[in-house]
């Protein structure tokens, strides 16, 4: 499932030792395994190649230009959801006509962008998007595809802030405004309506959401048959769950098995927008325990990774395995229960909670494991800490893709005015 493993009691990432890499780069840390990368986006890819959709690596999961690059000389296309994204899409030289782009609240700038660089289509979630869609593209003198998003209404069994097909959710629109607006599609004479769009949610693990979704979804699009509309795309979105802990995701096989003959029967292009799935499990986050101290209720390991550096903990109670890079053999294998907690000052700065682990040492380095996804990307500057560097390793090679910031950079963008 993953490139990180212990050879002689010593982590590793494919051929590299974690450790040469902290001597080199220091902690905190991001280290990414091209080739996990490489072998979940492979994974999707085979288990649908009966339809030949086109993946497009959800960029908020990993943004570094590295990993989007790999993802993209593998063939992928990229989901965009800022102009920040796809000014970084754009960048790494995917074509543009592999660019789909999504979000709730695009601005006006961002539409002009995306249309000028002729990315594929828009994930359109409201009528008033698709007026200034509509606006920007005449001014422009285009015509743009737009994807119009649906919210099925189903509950995809996931964290609450990750959910997004439920009707009380910001995301899409119902299927009945939906059809409302296809079959007025003509009052835009500057988009073409051609496709639909449905994400439910991230880290789901079980098939059974897809399926309703895309059932619905199929509802619609024969629906709209009848009254003589045809699409183009079915996006079917993201959200494949992975292991954290002791979850039982379906695999990507058993996922296609289980909508494959779904989408087969449409007869249209498939989009998939797998995040999580290809970047979680290929990244860890390396921290060094600082201080070890010990309350009357609780042993507490004080690392020098934060909250600002991975945020999942404390914001969705994330759970990820904890691993010691180097596996304690000489302390009789006690083991001890543990808070990993950060230097941040919150109480709600922790990587983990009451977790077994042997008996740990200052300066001990831990690998905090499945951080590949909404890692990095969530990280911040909060308490002033320059955000991490992160490493992509190449079998027995270890390259630096974004240096560590400096002091300097937390201030480059700051002004104090002559007069105060
Ligand atoms: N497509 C759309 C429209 C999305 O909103 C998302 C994720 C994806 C694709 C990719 O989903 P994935 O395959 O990665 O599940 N920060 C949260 C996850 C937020 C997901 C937001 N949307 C976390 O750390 O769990």
């Amino acid at each position: 499932m993953h490139h990180f493993k212990y050879q002689n009691n010593e982590l590793y990432c494919e051929a590299v030792k974690i450790r040469d890499i902290a001597k080199k780069f220091g902690t905190p840390l991001y280290i990414y395994s091209r080739r996990t990368l490489i072998d979940h986006y492979q994974k999707i890819k085979t288990a649908f190649r009966s339809i030949n959709p086109l993946i497009c690596f959800s960029v908020k999961a990993n943004s570094n230009l590295a990993v989007l690059k790999l993802l993209v000389k593998q063939g992928a296309g990229l989901d965009v959801v800022s102009g920040g994204e796809l000014y970084k899409a754009l960048k790494v030289g995917v074509s543009p006509k592999k660019i789909v782009y999504a979000g709730v609240g695009k601005s006006e700038v961002e539409i002009a962008q995306a249309i000028r660089a002729e990315t594929l289509f828009f994930n359109a979630e409201s009528f008033a998007e698709l007026g200034l869609i509509e606006r920007v593209a005449g001014r422009l003198g285009k015509r743009v595809d737009v994807a119009l998003r649906m919210n099925p209404d189903v509950d995809p069994h996931t964290h609450k802030f990750i959910t997004t097909a439920k009707m009380t959710n910001k995301f899409g629109l119902d299927a009945k405004t939906c059809e409302e607006i296809f079959l007025r599609a003509c009052i835009f004479s500057h988009l073409r309506l051609t496709g639909l769009h449905v994400h439910i949610g991230s880290q789901i693990t079980d098939a059974q959401p897809f399926v309703r979704a895309i059932k619905k979804a199929l509802v619609l699009i024969r629906r709209l048959k009848e009254r003589k509309v045809l699409l183009k795309y079915l996006n079917i979105g993201g959200g494949l769950g992975i292991v954290y802990h002791d979850e039982k995701p379906q695999s990507a096989a058993e996922f296609a098995r289980r909508v494959l003959p779904l989408l087969k029967k449409t007869g249209l292009k498939l989009i998939l927008e797998p995040g999580r799935f290809i970047a979680g499990n290929s990244g860890i986050m390396l921290t060094k325990v600082v201080y070890l101290k010990k309350t009357p209720n609780k042993n507490f390991a004080i690392v020098d990774a934060g909250m600002n550096d991975l945020v999942r903990p404390s914001f969705y109670d994330a759970y990820h395995e904890i691993l010691p890079v180097v596996r304690n053999t000489g302390y009789g294998r006690r083991n001890t229960e543990y808070d990993i907690v950060g230097p941040i000052c919150e109480s709600g700065d922790f990587l983990a909670k009451d977790r077994n682990l042997s008996v740990l040492q200052a300066e001990d380095l831990l690998a905090v494991m499945g951080a590949g996804a909404y890692g990095f990307t969530m990280s911040s500057n909060y308490n002033s800490r320059p955000r991490v560097a992160e490493v992509l390793v190449n079998k027995n090679k270890f390259s630096l893709v974004r240096k560590r910031e400096t002091y300097a950079d937390l201030i480059r963008l700051e002004i104090i005015p002559r007069k105060l």
